[in-house]
């Protein structure tokens, strides 16, 4: 192909001059129309409200060389006559297609010459983990989303609500909530995990009967949580999984290197298992001057580096895990794993510790989507942890069926969490969930609710 070929040219040269930038352009004719022209795009359209990319590194290396928003998201012209901005742009980009759209004009082939990209990316298109904007479009992501539309069907999923149109007949959450999308496998068996059923069980199990307990109910994952009295069997536990084939998705973990951390780090490694280690913190009360939360990042990037350089050591990631507290905002989370910049650091994000989230929850689960690596569900009701329901039955919570949707149509595709943390029977609460989750998943897909399931380990009226 001639065009690859220029390409190849370009990627070889150091330098890349004037002229051969316009050779380039000259070459791929078939292309879209602007990038055959050698002069820099014209982004002022879309600048009008994307103020913000003036400055940005994706968008201004591709101006130069003439290819501006559009050839990447489309005219887009509804979306910027909306003036109530509800429309979305032409072209959005699942994570998935990031990197395939990108090799539509870098060839892979080329890319995997260059010593920054040969471990990332083999010749053949596959599932990469790391997306190109990763690295070369960082700060191509907006920090707050006001609109977040799925990025597949352009159907808006959330926004704040503001409309500068009087009488707009934007669309509404009824009609948005009316139309089905496809419920994808991220709630399928396979991929949940069980959490908080260790110190949390009414029957008290031990290992062998926990991990018989999972295998009978068709759950392959636990996040394993402990008490002092667990230390002593972390052994039995890590075999008894192995036998019941049970893959342990993540262990709960100090918040310092002591020496439960030190007895989890050393079990992992006799046992060769690689997991997520799930951190807590707490870091103070929401209000923070710019001066503590600069003190206050800084300090839980010192707690958590060690955790993190031992953790990788024996392959394993860290994740965040939000907990109320400065600490459980998603925002300082971020703000920590940017600071640290280690690669196996990230987030798990518990609906129970995100009560005061949940109007703002899409924006969140998008703004949080690069980290993500975990997400626990349970059922959720408007301002539950102030009137007793923190963690209700999946089903149970008037909120679980947008909260799911949102989730369904979002770029998640890791371990979905589902919960005992009662002194109820585990078994019995994840099987309530279980149904729960069964129930809302049909929903997703369009059909109609059905009788709701009614648990056995929970009842409105007790609590
Ligand atoms: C009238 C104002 C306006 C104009 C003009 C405009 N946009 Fe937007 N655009 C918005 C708003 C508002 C959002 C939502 C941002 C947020 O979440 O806060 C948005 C979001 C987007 C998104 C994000 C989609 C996603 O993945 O979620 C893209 C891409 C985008 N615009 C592209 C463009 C392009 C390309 C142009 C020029 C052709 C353009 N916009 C012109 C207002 C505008
Ligand atoms: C329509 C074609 C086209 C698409 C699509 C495209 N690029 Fe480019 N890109 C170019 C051209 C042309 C150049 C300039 C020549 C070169 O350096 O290869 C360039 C340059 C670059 C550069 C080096 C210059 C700089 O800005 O530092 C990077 C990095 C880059 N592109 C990354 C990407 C990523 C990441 C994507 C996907 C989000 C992408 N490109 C999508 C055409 C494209
Ligand atoms: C782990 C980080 C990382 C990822 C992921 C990554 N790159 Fe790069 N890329 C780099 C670095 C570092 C350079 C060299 C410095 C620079 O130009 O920014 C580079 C350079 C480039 C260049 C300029 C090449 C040159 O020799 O001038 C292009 C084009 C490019 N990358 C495209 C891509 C595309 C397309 C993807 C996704 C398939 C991708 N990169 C993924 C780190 C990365
Ligand atoms: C080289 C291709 C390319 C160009 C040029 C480009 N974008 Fe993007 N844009 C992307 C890709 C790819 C994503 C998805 C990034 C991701 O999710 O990591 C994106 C995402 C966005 C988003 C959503 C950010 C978020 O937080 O999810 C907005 C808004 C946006 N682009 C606006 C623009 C505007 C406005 C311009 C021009 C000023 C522009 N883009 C130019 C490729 C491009």
């Amino acid at each position: 192909m001639q065009r690859a070929w220029v390409l190849a040219l370009g990627l070889l040269t150091v330098v890349a001059t004037l002229t051969l930038v316009s050779l380039m352009f000259a070459a791929p004719a078939t292309d879209s129309p602007s990038a055959t022209e050698a002069e820099p795009a014209d982004n002022s359209y879309c600048l009008v409200c994307h103020l913000n990319y003036q400055e940005e590194g994706l968008t201004g290396g591709h101006q130069a060389v003439g290819v501006g928003c559009e050839q990447c998201h489309g005219l887009s012209d509804k979306h910027s006559a909306d003036e109530d901005n509800i429309t979305p742009p032409d072209r959005m980009f699942p994570k998935k297609e990031i990197n395939g759209f990108c090799c539509e004009c870098h060839p892979r082939t080329e890319l995997v010459k260059d010593t920054d990209h040969e471990d990332l990316y083999s010749p053949e298109p596959e599932d990469d983990d790391e997306t190109c904007t990763e690295c070369h479009g960082l700060q191509h992501r907006l920090k707050v989303r006001t609109r977040i539309w799925d990025k597949k069907t352009g159907r808006l999923i959330s926004d704040d609500g503001v409309r500068m149109m009087a009488g707009s007949t934007g669309e509404g959450k009824e009609e948005r909530d009316a139309k089905p999308e496809t419920p994808t496998a991220l709630f399928d068996r396979e991929n949940l995990v069980a959490w908080c059923i260790v110190p949390f069980d009414a029957k008290k199990r031990g290992p062998d009967q926990r991990a018989a307990m999972l295998e009978s109910l068709g759950i392959r994952q636990l996040a394993y949580d402990w008490r002092a009295e667990h230390v002593p069997t972390f052994d039995a536990e890590l075999d008894a999984l192995d036998r019941h084939n049970i893959k342990l998705t993540a262990f709960w973990f100090p918040p310092t290197l002591d020496a439960n951390a030190r007895a989890i780090l050393d079990v992992l490694k006799r046992h060769n298992v690689r997991t997520q280690l799930w951190v807590t913190g707490h870091g103070g009360d929401l209000s923070a001057s710019p001066e503590q939360q600069a003190e206050r990042v800084k300090a839980e990037v010192e707690r958590l580096r060690p955790i993190a350089e031992a953790a990788a050591e024996i392959g394993c990631t860290v994740e965040l895990y939000n907990h109320g507290g400065w600490f459980g905002e998603p925002e300082n989370q971020i703000a920590i794993i940017e600071q640290l910049k280690m690669p196996n650091v990230g987030i798990v994000y518990n609906l129970h510790h995100g009560h005061g989230h949940v109007d703002r929850f899409a924006a969140l689960l998008e703004q949080m989507m690069p980290y993500l690596h975990a997400l626990n569900l349970n059922g959720m009701t408007r301002d539950g942890e102030s009137r007793g329901q923190k963690i209700l039955p999946l089903g149970q919570g008037e909120l679980d069926l947008d909260l799911l949707r949102t989730i369904n149509v979002s770029d998640f595709r890791g371990p979905i969490g589902i919960l005992n943390h009662t002194d109820e029977d585990a078994q019995t609460r994840l099987q309530d969930n279980l149904d729960g989750l069964t129930w809302l998943v049909a929903q997703l897909g369009g059909q109609p609710p059905g009788p709701k399931p009614e648990p056995k380990s929970w009842r409105p009226a007790e609590k």
